[in-house]
């Protein structure tokens, strides 16, 4: 699930969980009822409770950053890897007990656990009053009403066409410089260790001109970078009706570009296999298509990659780099990695940190394989590797990417980067934080010329290992 990523750093669950989603009602109303969203797992699922507000938005909802005083408990999960559904379900149990201190409390499933795990849920677990997938959202008035006649309510349906192209989001949490933009939903890809595409269905792509809409709209709002989601943005895929006119990754991506030269543009997932050499150049092109690119390469070992249907051998992942150094030099690169998939050997192991050494990503998500029920994997192949050597792999990696993540942040010092200021960094207000072109955490001192939302030309000094430090050298 070539998901996405602080901005991007912070969406795997991992990285990030649990976040409160509080939305600012325009009008405030004693009366409203209250809800209140926790969302879990990747940036996709971020994005898509910002839909889900802006459709409780519409049905009269306000909400809250307190789920002692909501009436509606929505969790939007993930069902990614093991580890991440059982923190969810006993987030789930806790709510569910605010049904005894506040009865009425109405408990919702929402996202990809809900699409797996359907009706268990309510009728095995007791532990909800609604389960929501992915595609259902814009049925939440009429399965909300059903509860309140009494009813438990379930929608999992996925949808071959629905991309909500036509809501516009409620941002949630939001410091009002950076949004997260879908442009198509599902997965067509299989890889064999991925529950997405059971959990969130076929691929299909949004139209253009709603997402340059959505863009404009961001812009005018004061919003000063985009990041475009989707599993494999690569194979984004829409035809103009009225025109026939094609637009492919590649086009969205210099269409976007142009909305305005103040904004800046970035998207996860690529996929190795599909990314191609328009896309690199469509970004070497245009100054405001950030030079930073996720490409998961889960293994370095091409027998692994076969084994997880990647469609991609070694040689072609590090052709693809190669084009990336060549194309766009100075390119951030990062990755995900799988350690301990069915049958990994030492050896094949061994061509994950030659990989790794290679490339030298600049960041990289780190993941022991957990089998997930359904998947190709678990249904075809052994999880044979032991949870040791699981652990023991992923701590080799983790390692070595410590290591590699230093040494590009170093190269960075010396050097002036142009930075989004996002706002106040999160230890003090006297320093100002926000990212480089290559998605590197920048922070510097404040200065009360400028506020968040500028661009300022910032000389790097030194990094710690995840950060850049710095000042501003604006005359
Ligand atoms: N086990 C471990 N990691 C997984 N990922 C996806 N499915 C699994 C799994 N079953 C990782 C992949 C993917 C990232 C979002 O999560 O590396 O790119
Ligand atoms: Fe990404 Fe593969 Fe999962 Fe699709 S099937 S979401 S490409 S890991």
């Amino acid at each position: 699930m070539e998901q996405i990523k602080e901005i991007f750093q912070k969406e795997h669950d991992e990285q990030r969980q649990g976040e409160a989603t509080m939305i600012e009602s325009p009008i405030a109303n004693d009366h409203a009822r209250k809800l209140y969203i926790e969302s879990y797992g990747c940036a996709m699922n971020f994005a898509d409770s910002e839909v889900v507000a802006a459709i409780m938005l519409e049905m009269g909802f306000q909400t809250t950053a307190d789920h002692k005083e909501a009436d509606v408990i929505f969790v939007n999960t993930c069902s990614i890897r093991e580890n991440a559904e059982q923190r969810i379900r006993k987030r789930l149990t806790d709510f569910r007990s605010q049904k005894i201190t506040k009865p009425g409390t109405i408990v919702g499933v929402l996202g990809c656990m809900a699409e797996r795990l359907k009706a268990k849920f309510m009728e095995e677990e007791k532990l909800v009053d609604l389960v929501i997938g992915p595609d259902a959202y814009r049925d939440l008035p009429v399965l909300l009403s059903q509860i309140d006649g009494g009813q438990k309510a379930i929608n999992v349906l996925l949808s071959r066409e629905e991309t909500y192209a036509d809501i516009t989001p409620i941002r949630l949490n939001t410091n009002g410089v950076n949004a997260f933009v879908s442009i198509m939903r599902g997965c067509d890809n299989m890889c064999s260790f991925c529950v997405v595409p059971f959990t969130r269905g076929r691929e299909r792509s949004r139209s253009a001109n709603s997402i340059i809409n959505e863009v404009t709209e961001l812009f005018e709002s004061g919003y000063r970078e985009v990041v475009l989601l989707g599993q494999n943005v690569d194979s984004y895929k829409w035809v103009n009706e009225s025109t026939n006119e094609v637009v492919n990754f590649a086009k969205l991506l210099a269409m976007v570009a142009q909305v305005n030269p103040l904004i800046r543009v970035r998207f996860s997932t690529s996929h190795p296999k599909d990314i191609t050499d328009e896309v690199l150049q469509t970004i070497a092109d245009h100054a405001n298509i950030c030079n930073s690119i996720h490409l998961p390469v889960q293994s370095g070992s091409t027998s692994v990659l076969d084994r997880m249907n990647r469609n991609y051998s070694r040689e072609w992942y590090l052709n693809r780099i190669d084009a990336i150094r060549r194309i766009i030099p100075g390119c951030a690169i990062s990755t995900d990695i799988i350690t301990g998939f069915c049958g990994e050997t030492d050896e094949e192991f061994n061509d994950t940190l030659s990989m790794m050494h290679y490339v030298k990503f600049n960041y990289a998500y780190q993941f022991s394989y957990s089998e997930r029920p359904g998947t190709p994997a678990a249904k075809k192949m052994k999880d044979d590797i032991d949870e040791q050597t699981k652990a023991r792999r992923l701590d080799q990696v983790i390692a070595l990417q410590r290591g590699h993540s230093l040494e590009k942040l170093k190269e960075f010092v010396g050097q002036i980067h142009e930075v989004l200021i996002e706002g106040f960094s999160k230890k003090s207000t006297n320093d100002f934080a926000g990212k480089n072109d290559q998605n590197a955490v920048v922070v510097f001192p404040a200065d009360n010329r400028f506020k968040k939302g500028d661009y300022v030309k910032v000389l790097i000094e030194t990094c710690t290992s995840a950060t850049l430090i710095g000042k501003i050298i604006n005359e």
